[in-house]
């Protein structure tokens, strides 16, 4: 029963649209209406400023944590639970019940799941994503190639639901990132500014 309980509240916590709701509260910006539309952490930085992107941030990695650890929260042991029921969280944010079931990315919850379910593994992908901005300063590239990278790595752990999440996970990515790809395609895709790609 708990356990139904944790998948429904999982999506829920999951749908929550920091981004869309940040904007629309503190700024008074709707940013599905700025830069590339998208309702994650990249968009809010890049429309609402480093102070409500960070908040985005947070909140979007916290939904996956907390609705990952609601099995653990409700007294179940199965460590492996958490990566289950997190995925319900990244099925919140991709198709949220507020918004009209879109969303976004995947990209902040899913690193969630991974602080819940196993910490230095999140460093680890934190490392591997931030070095990929680092190198090409898009966060699309950072993001999709990152989880692929990321999916790798995750072998060397013999943990055949880590890896099977995570390659979930990266189809997952590589289907929400098509706009970026046909960005990227005809050279209008988005940069960080700053990273040896803004730089070349
Ligand atoms: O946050 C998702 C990221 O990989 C790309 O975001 O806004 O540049 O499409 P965006």
């Amino acid at each position: 029963m708990y356990l139904v309980l944790s998948f429904i509240l999982a999506y829920l916590i999951g749908s929550i649209p920091s981004g869309v709701w940040i904007g629309q509260l503190f700024y008074h910006k709707d940013i599905r209406q700025y830069g590339s539309h998208n309702i994650g952490t990249t968009n809010a930085y890049r429309t609402l400023g480093p102070v409500g992107g960070t908040i985005v941030l947070v909140l979007d990695i916290l939904k996956g944590t907390l609705g990952a650890s609601l099995p653990v929260l409700f007294g179940y042991t199965e460590h492996w639970l958490i990566l289950i029921v997190g995925l319900a969280a990244v099925l919140g944010h991709t198709c949220s019940i507020f918004i009209g079931f879109k969303g976004g990315k995947a990209v902040a919850t899913s690193a969630g799941i991974a602080l819940a379910y196993n910490p230095p593994f999140f460093l680890i992908a934190c490392a591997i994503f931030f070095g990929l901005v680092v190198l090409t300063s898009m966060v699309s590239i950072a993001s999709t190639v990152g989880m692929g990278l990321i999916t790798l790595v995750s072998l060397f752990y013999h943990d055949w639901l880590l890896s099977s999440v995570a390659f979930v996970l990266w189809i997952v990515f590589l289907v929400r990132h098509r706009e970026n790809f046909a960005r990227i395609k005809n050279g209008t895709e988005n940069m960080v500014p700053f990273g040896l790609g803004y730089y070349r």
